[in-house]
Order: C-alpha cells, then structure tokens, then sequence
C-alpha cells in the first residue's frame, strides 16, 4: 500500500509536470517594473481564449516604446502591478483556438494585430486577443512588415488623418520624423498630398527617401522658422509642446499630441473652447479598418515599413537593448 501510494505520488508528480510542460509557453516576462535587467525567459502558463478571443501562434512581433515605458512602471495606474508580465503589443500568426463569440475568424487562419499595450503579450510563443484587435494577413504582407504597422501606424494614422484632417496641398510638420512614428507619419502626410517638413535625428535621410520635401536635424541647433506656416503639426518628439509650437501654426492650425499626459488630454480639451489653433490629444483606437488601410498602403507601396534589425526570439534580450540603446532608425522586428 506504501509502495503503490508512493508510485502513485510519483505517477502524480509526473503528470504534473508533463502538464506543465504540455500548457506551457516560452515567454519573455519580468517580475518586477524596472530597467531592461528584469527582462528573463520564462516558462508561462499557456493563454486560453476568452469567449470573444482568439489565440495566436506569433511568428513576429515588434518593439515599442510603450513596452519599454509599461516595464519601466512610469504608467502609473494605466498598468496593474500583477506580475508576470510579458511585453509586446504588436503581433503576427496564425490562429491556434477561438472563444465561443468569435465570428470572423477560425482556426488556422494567419491573422496581425495589437494586444493592449498596456497589458501586453507578444513576447510569447502564444497570445490570446480580443478578435477586435486583429485582422486577417493579406497573402501580400510579410508579418515582419505587418507587426511594424499597429500601434506606430495607427497612431500616425489617427493623428494625421482623424485629428489632423490632412488635405493635399497643406503644409504639415512632423516634429520627430525620424521615430517609427514619424516615418509612417512622414509617408501617410505625403501619400494625403501634403507639403512635409521633418524634424528629426539620424534617420533623417530615411524621411527624405520617404518622400519629406524639408529636413531639419535638431542636432545641428537648427529649429523650425516659418512662423504661422503649418496647418498641422505632430509633436512626435515630444519636444514641440502647443506653448511652444503654436507659433507655428496657421489660423486654423491644429498640433497634435500622439503621447499626451492626462493634464494635456483635459487641458487641451478646455483650452480649445477658446481658441483657434487646436491642441489634439490622441488616443488610439485599434480598428479593423484602419489596420486593413494601413495594410493595404504597404500593399499599393504607398508606404513603406522600415525595419532597422529582425532578431530570433531567443534574442529578445539583444533586441530591446538594441532599441533601449538609441539610434534605431524604424523598427526592431522579432521572429520564431
Ligand atoms: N498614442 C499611441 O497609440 C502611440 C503609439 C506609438 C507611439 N506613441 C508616441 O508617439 C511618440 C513617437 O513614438 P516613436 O516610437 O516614434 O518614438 P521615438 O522612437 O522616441 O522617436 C522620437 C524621434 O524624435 C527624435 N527627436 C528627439 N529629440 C528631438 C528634437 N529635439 N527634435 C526633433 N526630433 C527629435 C528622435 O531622434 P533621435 O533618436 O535621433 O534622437 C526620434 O527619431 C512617442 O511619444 C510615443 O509615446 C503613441
């Protein structure tokens, strides 16, 4: 009776662990908010799709600032503190299992898309994501050029195009031009027929291929000039505040914020009440047919996706350094 009780433990401990192996996933997690040092490899339990998720087998995925920003524990109460975590919002793969509410997409389908940012899930061999987060691959878009488009393009897209409302023949200034949002933000302007000035460090002669008619690089202390000269400008940079960047703007000028502080997002709101030259706020909003746009102006190479490095995903240590350690121009992609 011993013996077999202890087998019996033994047989248990085994299954256990076999199912630990079997519902399992590699991941990239951290315990704790901080620096890129909390950043580790992990074992994690497998996600399940809730009733309106599907679950993703990501072959790609990409890096953002917003990662490195919710890691850090500067989010405040936009993150919760319940750790693991695994980061990564950006993502492409096939679909592996879909929740009882899902209507648009089935098994096996191959799908990109966004996670909350804020919540995150990317760096993980698998994800579970609401369905209203992901739209299938088109057969011409590569996922490493599909996981460089959600949350860079979108936020170019809905700054430019929503709260902008760029027209051909306007005059736009993209103040950090050089960032993955810039760049989109540089071709989306030129692709709506607008006269783009660029603003913006070392990838400034990616923006000029790209289609930026005026580069400005803010290392050479040179600054914006013209005066009342811009129907819309993106502070990108987070360097062209509206105190500062009114100035530059026409009548009816508009200077869009795509990383507002909560302070912006009220005041800006007030403040417009009684002016001319609006301060947008932007909060993005992950749309099936903004992602489908996005896809479609790469696929008519309206808009070209700038990938800097694509890393293996046993190399996702390697690829946040690379993009915590400055100078990327365009986006740092992660594959299988
Ligand atoms: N709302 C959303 O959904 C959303 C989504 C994505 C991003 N965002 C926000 O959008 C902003 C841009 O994102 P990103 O990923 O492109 O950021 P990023 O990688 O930090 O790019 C910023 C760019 O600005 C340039 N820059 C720095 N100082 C400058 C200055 N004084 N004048 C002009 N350019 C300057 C930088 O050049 P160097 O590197 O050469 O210094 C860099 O190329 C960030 O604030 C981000 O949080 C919002």
């Amino acid at each position: 009776m011993a013996v077999s009780s202890t087998s019996h433990r033994n047989a248990g401990v085994k299954i256990r662990a076999l199912t630990l192996r079997e519902h399992s996933v590699k991941a990239f997690s951290y315990d704790q908010f901080g620096g890129a040092g909390v950043l580790h490899a992990a074992n994690l339990p497998e996600p399940v799709a809730g009733t309106s998720d599907v679950v993703v087998a990501i072959e790609a995925r990409s890096i953002n600032l917003i990662d490195i920003r919710v890691r850090s524990g500067m989010m405040g109460p936009l993150v919760n503190k319940r750790f693991p975590k695994v980061p990564g919002a950006d993502f492409a793969g096939t679909i592996t299992a879909i929740g009882a509410n899902v209507k648009h997409l089935q098994v096996g389908e191959r799908v990109f898309g966004a996670a909350d940012p804020f919540k995150g899930g990317a760096f993980a061999e698998l994800v579970a994501v609401p369905e209203s987060q992901v739209i299938k691959l088109p057969s011409e878009l590569s996922v490493s050029d599909a996981v460089t488009l959600p949350i860079a393009g979108l936020a170019a897209l809905q700054s430019l195009r929503d709260l902008g409302g760029v027209t051909s023949g306007q005059s736009v200034l993209i103040h950090g031009a050089t960032g993955p949002v810039g760049l989109f933000a540089v071709q989306i302007a030129k692709y709506k027929g607008a006269y783009v000035t660029a603003v913006g460090g070392a990838g400034l002669e990616t923006a000029r291929l790209l289609g930026a008619d005026v580069l400005i690089d803010y290392r050479s202390g040179k600054t914006v000039q013209k005066n009342g000269g811009f129907d819309v400008i993106l502070n990108a940079s987070g360097k062209m505040p509206y105190s500062r960047g009114k100035i530059f703007l026409k009548q009816a000028g508009r200077l869009i914020e795509p990383s507002p502080t909560i302070a912006v997002f009220i005041g800006s709101k007030l403040g417009n009440l009684f002016r001319r030259r609006k301060h947008l706020a932007l909060a993005t909003q992950v749309r099936h047919s903004d992602l489908e746009y996005l896809a479609r102006l790469v696929s008519e190479r309206a808009v070209k996706p700038v990938i800097a490095a694509t890393f293996a995903f046993s190399e996702t240590l390697a690829a946040f350094a690379m993009v915590e350690g400055g100078g990327v121009i365009g986006k740092v992609v992660v594959t299988r």
